[in-house]
């Protein structure tokens, strides 16, 4: 077991809120223990640039309460490549690098395993709005995005019902629903399409509409997730469906949240959850131990292998699906 004297952090992929509360956690444990700590600027691409700099306490005083990540963030299409991790991996190496925390999501993952099988001993963070990272039940960011967008259906709420209308909110999660799942239950959701869930235009939203209507209700909120694919077309379809079929002359807005939902100051829940991985990432690297994944199982902090983690899968929670669906009536 090699000691590690020097450290290095980035952030790679999409930025999420509590990205500074992890890098303020690595970098106080990683001095507390009397570690170097390098911050790497801009993910991958500074690790392959060297573009970094010593960090001590005070570099990350007033930054728990901020959103983004102060480090920079970027998508590396170049580190794909198995040529460009082994030269930087061994580049990182010869310049003192003895190992890395690297914080963000699936594709960070992908090349945080990369790294570590190149021989850099890494430790992988989970830090992204999407909660897609199959080994962990909980992502940095997270509790944060949902906030924002069950807030941002509260406003939109209000005005739908003074105008009678039907708005469909579209979030984020790439291919996955978790955000509009939950954000769409805490929101108070008419129906919730998600890509894991097959949907029927007819059954699920003009029908859905009709029943509404039987029972006096007259403004319905659609929470959509980015990855079922157009919008605006699933809303034109709907307003056509309900004229063409049923008589009946119903407005529908479109509203696309975008990039909000991967703003603002962090929640006491992703502060305190980041904190916690990054100190743990750190108390393994204390221990001469890399090639990991910092996870969040049964509701506890703790690591896995890598390549294990990287096999696993989740899927949404049957549960969650169930409450959905009894409340949206
Ligand atoms: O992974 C986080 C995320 O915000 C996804 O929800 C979204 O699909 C994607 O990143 C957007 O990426 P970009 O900021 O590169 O447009």
């Amino acid at each position: 077991m090699k000691e590690m004297k020097t450290i290095g952090v980035l952030t790679s992929g999409g930025d999420a809120p509590g990205m500074n509360a992890a890098i303020r956690a690595v970098v106080r444990a990683g001095v507390n223990s009397g570690m170097r700590v390098l911050g790497i600027h801009n993910g991958y691409t500074g690790l392959m640039k060297l573009d970094m700099k010593e960090m001590d306490m005070r570099e990350v005083s007033d930054t728990l309460h901020r959103g983004g990540t102060i480090l920079g963030s970027a998508r590396c299409l170049e580190f794909k490549k198995p040529e460009v991790v082994k030269s930087t991996a061994e580049q990182a190496k010869e310049n003192g690098i003895d190992g890395l925390v690297v914080i963000g999501g699936d594709g960070s993952f992908r090349g945080a395993r990369d790294l570590s099988l190149a021989g850099l001993p890494t430790i992988g963070l989970p830090g992204t709005i999407d909660n897609d990272i199959d080994c962990t039940e909980y992502t940095i960011g997270y509790d944060t995005a949902l906030n924002t967008v069950s807030d941002c259906i509260d406003k939109i709420r209000d005005t739908t019902l003074s105008h009678n209308r039907c708005t469909f909110v579209e979030v984020m999660g790439k291919d996955a629903g978790y955000i509009a799942l939950s954000a769409g239950i805490a929101g108070g959701a008419e129906a919730i399409l998600i890509p894991e869930q097959k949907f029927d235009i007819q059954k699920d939203l003009v029908q859905m509409i009709m029943d509404c209507r039987a029972r006096g209700k007259y403004h319905y909120i659609i929470v959509i997730a980015e990855g079922i694919g157009n919008t605006q077309e699933i809303a034109d379809k709907t307003e056509e469906l309900l004229r063409t079929e049923h008589d009946i002359e119903l407005e529908t807005k479109v509203c696309i949240l975008g990039h909000i939902q991967r703003g603002g100051r962090p929640t006491v829940k992703d502060r305190i959850t980041a904190s916690q991985m990054g100190v743990h990432a750190v108390d393994l690297l204390k221990q001469g131990i890399g090639n990991r994944v910092v996870v969040k199982r049964d509701g506890k902090i703790t690591d896995l292998d890598i390549l294990e983690g990287l096999n696993m899968k989740k899927t949404i929670d049957a549960d969650m699906l169930r409450l959905a669906d009894i409340l949206s009536l």
